[in-house]
């Protein structure tokens, strides 16, 4: 009753200065997290990923050091007739260590196909769905995650949603040093991403350096091992991967981007060998926005921009999904600065719902790139319909209820009629053999 109250005395205010009719909640606090006894061999913070063709990876953490890195699997519940071999890992850093961090890759798997799987020869039983292998195919797309009672909003609408894949452009635990925050950030998700694979790229909150003391990214790379190895490249911090049609890539916009760097080469190296026949879409993912009007964060992503903007553009990316600021914005196709119908549709999803709260902030008169933008929390829904069409939603968290809040209909670069195939290769081609 108090609580419709405030909230009915805060439209009531909100409305008295402002002509947007959406009252935007709060900042929740951060989720207290009790301690929790168990068996040390207990597979904790158990998350799947994409991992080459047909296979998946499995990663846990165990307290256990002696703990196997084997996942037995199959298609019934209790029956396990397959085993995937694993690798593990630890890191220290100052004073804290790390348990036990598990890898192993399953596979050679069913598309659209549920598996039961145990990590290690004990626990629970946990079950996973495959992707399947043509459209269509839905991902759930959210960034800046954190750990706060947004956070817990965000994920249950994800949970409730249809998807197959989850994309994260960065900023996963907001753990910021505090490494024991990674254990909680892996037992929030577990019941998401032990269930669909997670594909994530890093944000500045996965640095975590210490000058002269600790490597950056040490706890993201143990933790969140993604398909690098698997798609050529030599960092876990820029990889791609394909499902069902699609053709993603995720990028690192706290690497070395310019045009002698690893990632540039391997990047090009990768465009160059997407097959449009195979994969019709064409999907980027980093975590500083290049378009982006809100005052957060303004002109962090120009140098990456200049020196990427062009090899995205020639290679037909279909659309660039960021994070960072924490917010929601989607633009008209767009490059070089300007609007082109040639170019891909840039989306700012940073609104997951970490601990920083809102960026309410925008310039204003909005550019003419800009179709949509608003300071909440939500997540995305991105479904390919088909080789031609996907459709796109964004919904806002209102309330703790999904509410629909944008939508549009995009049809592939591909099939657009931007290019004519010979010219397409010819731009492609120029661009991959610069120097
Ligand atoms: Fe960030």
């Amino acid at each position: 009753m108090e609580r419709k109250l405030l909230v009915t005395l805060s439209v009531i205010l909100f409305s008295s200065v402002a002509a947007d009719d959406y009252v935007r909640p709060e900042p929740r606090q951060a989720l207290q997290f009790p301690w929790k006894q168990k068996s040390t061999s207990q597979p904790e913070q158990v998350h799947i990923s994409l991992a080459g063709d047909k296979h998946m990876r499995v990663s846990w953490v165990t307290n256990d050091k002696s703990s196997p890195s084997f996942v037995e699997y199959g298609t019934s519940p209790g029956k396990y007739s397959f085993l995937g071999q694993g690798e593990s890992t630890s890191y220290s850093y100052i004073f804290y260590r790390s348990g036990k961090i598990h890898h192993a890759v399953i596979g050679p798997l069913e598309p659209d196909t549920v598996y039961y799987y145990r990590c290690g020869g004990g626990g629970p039983e946990f079950h996973l769905k495959t992707p399947p292998a043509q459209f269509p195919i839905t991902f759930a797309v959210a960034g800046d995650l954190g750990q706060t009672g947004w956070t817990k909003s965000t994920l249950d609408h994800i949970d409730q949603c249809r998807y197959e894949v989850h994309l994260l452009p960065g900023d996963l635990s907001y753990a910021d040093y505090m490494q024991h925050k990674w254990d909680t950030f892996g037992e929030l998700v577990q019941p998401l991403a032990s269930v669909r694979p997670w594909m994530v790229t890093q944000g500045n909150h996965e640095k975590e350096n210490i000058p002269y003391l600790v490597d950056e990214f040490v706890s993201y790379n143990s933790r969140w091992k993604m398909p690098y190895a698997e798609s050529g490249s030599n960092s876990n911090l820029y990889y791609s991967f394909e499902v069902a049609g699609v053709h993603v890539i995720m990028l690192g916009s706290y690497t070395d981007y310019d045009r002698y760097s690893d990632q540039y080469n391997w990047l090009k190296g990768d465009l160059s060998k997407v097959d449009r026949e195979r994969t019709p879409w064409l999907i980027a993912l980093f975590h500083v926005p290049w378009y982006n009007s809100n005052d957060a964060h303004q002109n962090e992503g120009d140098g990456m921009m200049a020196e990427m903007e062009p090899l995205l553009y020639a290679s037909g990316v279909d659309i660039v999904f960021t994070g960072h600021v924490h917010a929601y914005e989607r633009t008209k196709r767009v490059n070089n600065g300007k609007s082109d119908p040639c170019g891909p549709v840039h989306i700012t999803i940073g609104d997951g719902g970490n601990r920083e709260g809102l960026a309410r902030k925008y310039k204003d008169p909005s550019p003419e790139w800009s179709v949509f933008r608003e300071a909440s929390f939500g997540h995305g829904e991105l479904q390919m319909v088909n080789s031609t069409h996907a459709h796109w939603t964004w919904h806002r968290n209102d309330d703790d209820e999904p509410t629909k809040s944008d939508e549009v209909w995009l049809t592939s670069l591909v099939n657009s009629g931007c290019w004519t195939e010979k010219k397409w290769n010819e731009n492609l081609r120029k661009i991959l053999m610069e120097p």
